[in-house]
């Protein structure tokens, strides 16, 4: 384990081909360290950091051989797993339709449904749990809240402190909010998560309301689909990367819009498709249900079975009964 560390504060000059203006290149487009160029593309590499792809490869290489990446042993794997941490939703129900204890770090768990479906309420919930102790279904640390519509509400996020019988303040205090303001924006967003964690916030929980609605807004056009979705396919990698190197768990928001030739059931499809919802671990499609509840219904978990839960949203949280 000690030697691992050692490894990671190596710096990306310290690799083959790469010296200091090669490295500032490679920063600039976002790759900071040694993780981010061993799991990145030649190509990528080599656009950025103006080198040829030889260059990038052999420095690609050698990342990962310092890091060592590749196979681990069973051991190893367990050991990761172990490490594994969960958040409570607040409702027994939704926690149990997501295998037990809430969402999971070192995925991404993916919410869509139409407006007022719930989407941001889950987040904010999410927001406060997560400093919870583990013994309350929290992990005891920070949240980062990414916000592309203006709906973070610092009010809600104090009644829901309240529901939990924490410190409404203190609750605030540990939720990192940025606005972003579009696409590009709210992917540069990604690597200052990177420094704040590198610096030591102990950050658990990574929010992005809306995901896709930046995306949408901006390639509306009918020629700008395949360009929309190599951007979101890169965005989506990039998160992943980041809950896997930070053991991180991530919590997206996705709109629904209207799918006319579903001609039964309900007739609204995630925007971003295959793109986002491949790349989500897990996927909640949340409608309003009978008598002021809530309905999630868990699409396509490899590991878990299509069911659906009822909750309620109440000004505590997100609870079994209103
Ligand atoms: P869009 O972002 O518009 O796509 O919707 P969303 O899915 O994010 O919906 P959101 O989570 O904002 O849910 C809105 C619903 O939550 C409202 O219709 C209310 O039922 C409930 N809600 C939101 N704020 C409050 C509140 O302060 N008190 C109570 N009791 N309910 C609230
Ligand atoms: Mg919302």
């Amino acid at each position: 384990m000690a030697s691992k560390k050692e490894k990671k504060e190596l710096e990306l000059t310290d690799l083959p081909g790469i010296g200091p203006a090669v490295a500032a290149k490679l920063e600039s487009a976002g790759i900071l360290d040694l993780m981010s160029l061993a799991v990145a593309s030649p190509a990528t590499i080599s656009d950025s950091a103006g080198v040829s792809q030889a260059v990038a490869r052999k420095a690609i290489q050698a990342a990962r051989d310092l890091l060592d990446l590749g196979f681990s042993d069973g051991l190893e794997f367990a050991e990761k797993r172990a490490n594994i941490h969960y958040i409570t939703t607040g409702s027994k129900n939704l926690d149990e339709l997501l295998g037990g204890k809430g969402i999971e770090s070192r995925s991404i768990t993916e919410a869509f449904g139409a407006f007022g479906s719930g989407k941001t309420q889950l987040g904010l919930s999410l927001a406060v749990n997560v400093q919870l102790p583990k013994d309350q279904g929290g992990a005891e640390g920070k949240c980062v809240f990414i916000d592309t519509e203006g709906t973070f509400r610092p009010a809600r996020i104090k009644q829901f402190a309240e529901g939990v019988g924490a410190n409404p303040d203190n609750v605030l205090k540990n939720i990192l909010v940025a606005r972003a303001f579009n696409s590009d924006h709210q992917m540069l967003l990604l690597d200052k998560i990177s420094e704040m964690i590198k610096e030591g916030e102990p950050i658990k929980l990574l929010i992005i309301d809306s995901l896709t609605a930046h995306f949408r807004a901006e390639y509306s056009g009918r020629g700008q689909l395949a360009d929309r979705q190599q951007k979101l396919n890169r965005y989506m990698h990039d998160l992943m990367k980041l809950a896997e190197t930070y053991n991180l768990a991530v919590y997206v928001t996705n709109q629904v819009m209207a799918n006319p030739a579903q001609l039964f059931g309900d007739p609204t499809t995630a925007i971003g498709g295959n793109i986002v919802g491949h790349a989500s671990t897990y996927r909640l499609y949340l409608r309003r249900g009978k008598q002021g509840s809530r309905v999630a219904k868990l699409i396509d978990s490899p590991n878990l079975p299509d069911n659906e839960a009822v909750y309620f949203v109440t000004s505590a949280g997100l609870r079994d009964k209103a």
